[in-house]
């Protein structure tokens, strides 16, 4: 099928053939094998003998607590009760981490949250909050024996106001589906991300998700106007304002916003919507070099100015493994170094097309792009993002495990990492195609308009020589490049010994004494994030 619209781009790309089960040098299973458990793995990690240990009477509170208004629980004591059904609370996205909760509670509102927490908080009863368990660093299962509060079942959407474009809504609904309720509304959730499907509103608010759009619709610091969150001890915290400016006080919603669990639970949320676009193209380019991204990622600002909605760096690898694993077909025919893809969203088609259509002309004038495709229609609009959002997914397949690190980097060194974390690996004889070689593939792609580099390490197993070499190492270079240790998937356990990386003694003495106010038992998120 064509694929190619415009006489102005010189090589014509087509979808070329690409069989679902192309043979692959990975195993086709993801992560098949069954984790160890986190307690193991990291031995330095000892249980906190101030937490109290579950018994049947804490079992029968939180019943009694949930049984009025439909909470459940799924309790590992009960001798009847599948150990298999606690598998999926313990187990991260990446199984590389797995905890040993023998409970599991599922409220159904923020009163049986508040009672659940104060009855943990006098028992010194450790917590894990949960939402949709997409979370890549570790954060959203326990280490050992914490309780995990799962919100699922806290799924309502409230109220939308259609001319402020104010959505109120519980935390556990699913991102997708607030996102499908507000396009039957014409407007649309200011995030997207690939994990929305399963990932939980609530899990995105405290991660301070970014995802594939935060160049034009900005953090969710910005987009969420108001919180409900329920404190160790038990008090409500209402704060869910609809007013896009309040100006009272300290912003106390905003140390909720990526604290990733640490002081309470989010219940409930305001988010300000925009409206659904009109008009959205995206277009996708072949670049011969790291400089060439560059100058396309300048262009195209100059270009589009406030059409702009998405500008994603795919280095050659990654969709090298999208070619292997994932049934999508290639837009391009030749191989690049580097992908784009570029996106619009706006209010009027003309308008956006003949702005794009001159930035690619300007881009293909200076040589700046090898190649390139822009989807005529919503299906292979949906083929090439394929191309981007599939790459987590076939990372996963590739091997075993995947050691993921999401940096933010000053653009003109951002590539610079992968390089020099390739030779690093080459240098140590782990990397390489040998099955005694740990590292398989060292990938590089990421939300280049936001600055933000997700550094990949495919791995055949996790293996600790690989962890070593890598960590503090990543950590190190990405301070001394003035990079944050974090972009948006946060801390959770795996970065907690990093973040004198990025931030100061100072603060993180204070971040500390937030702590010891919010929740002085420490109840909350256990031996993870500071
Ligand atoms: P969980 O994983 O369940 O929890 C994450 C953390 O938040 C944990 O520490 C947990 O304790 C805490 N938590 C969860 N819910 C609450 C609550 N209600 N109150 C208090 N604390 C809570 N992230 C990005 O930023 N950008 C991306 O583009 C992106 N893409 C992804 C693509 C894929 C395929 C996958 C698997 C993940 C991706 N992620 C991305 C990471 C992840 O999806 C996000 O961090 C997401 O916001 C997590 O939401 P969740 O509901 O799954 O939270
Ligand atoms: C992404 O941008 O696709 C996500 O942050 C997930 C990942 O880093 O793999
Ligand atoms: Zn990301």
């Amino acid at each position: 099928m064509l694929f190619l619209r415009r006489q102005v781009l010189a090589q014509v790309g087509r979808f070329a053939n690409v069989s679902a089960n192309a043979s692959t040098k990975f195993g086709s299973l993801r992560f098949a094998h069954k984790p160890s458990f986190t307690a193991d793995s990291y031995p330095s990690l000892q249980r906190d003998p101030r937490y109290a240990t579950l018994n049947q009477a804490d079992i029968d509170f939180f019943r009694s607590t949930l049984e009025k208004e439909g909470g459940s629980i799924v309790n590992g004591l009960d001798q009847s009760t599948d150990p298999s059904d606690l598998e999926a609370f313990n187990v991260d996205w990446t199984h590389k981490y797995r905890g040993k909760t023998q409970l599991a509670i599922k409220p159904k509102t923020t009163e049986q949250v508040s009672r659940i927490l104060k009855y943990c908080n006098s028992r010194r009863l450790a917590i894990v909050p949960q939402g949709g368990n997409t979370g890549l660093v570790g954060g959203s299962i326990p280490v050992f024996d914490e309780i995990v509060l799962n919100l699922s079942l806290m799924n309502k959407i409230h109220s939308f106001d259609e001319l402020s474009g104010v959505l109120s809504l519980d935390a556990g609904v699913i991102l997708e589906n607030a996102d499908n309720f507000l396009a039957e509304k014409d407007h649309m959730f200011p995030l997207d991300l690939g994990a929305k499907g399963s990932c939980q509103v609530g899990g995105c608010a405290a991660t301070a998700a970014g995802g594939l759009r935060l160049l034009r619709y900005g953090s969710l610091h910005g987009t969420i106007l108001g919180i409900e969150a329920v404190l160790p001890d038990g008090t409500i915290l209402d704060n869910m304002v609809t007013l896009r400016k309040d100006n009272t006080g300290l912003d106390l919603k905003q140390l909720f916003i990526g604290s990733e669990g640490y002081l309470g639970i989010i219940t409930r949320l305001t988010v300000i919507c925009p409206r659904r676009p009109r008009s959205t193209n995206v277009a996708f380019f072949g670049v011969s070099s790291y400089e060439n991204v560059l100058k396309a990622f300048s262009e195209s600002k100059s270009y589009l100015t406030e059409i702009i909605s998405a500008f994603e760096m795919m280095d050659n690898t990654s969709q090298r493994l999208v070619d292997a694993l994932n049934s999508t077909q290639r837009p391009l025919e030749e191989e690049h170094p580097f992908y784009v893809l570029l996106e619009t969203q706006g209010s009027n088609k003309e308008h956006d097309e003949q702005k794009l259509n001159e930035l690619i002309e300007n881009l293909i004038e200076k040589e700046v792009i090898a190649d390139g495709v822009i989807a005529q229609d919503e299906s292979q609009l949906r083929v090439l993002w394929e191309r981007r959002e599939g790459i987590t997914e076939c990372l996963a397949k590739a091997g075993s495990g995947v050691y993921k690190y999401d940096v933010s980097l000053p653009l003109n060194v951002l590539y610079d990492l992968v390089n020099a974390t390739k030779e690093r690996l080459a240098d140590l004889k782990l990397l390489g195609e040998s099955s005694d070689q740990p590292v398989i593939d060292v990938v590089g792609f990421g939300h280049m308009g936001d600055g933000n580099l997700h550094l990949n390490v495919a791995v055949r197993q996790y293996d600790k020589r690989v962890e070593k070499a890598l960590e503090p190492w990543v950590f190190e270079w990405v301070a001394s490049h003035r990079g944050s240790i974090s972009a948006e998937h946060g801390l959770g356990l795996l970065k907690k010994p990093y973040l004198g990386y990025s931030k100061s003694p100072e603060m993180i003495s204070l971040m500390k004494t937030l702590k010891n106010v919010f929740d002085p038992n420490g109840i909350m998120l256990p031996y993870k994030y500071v």
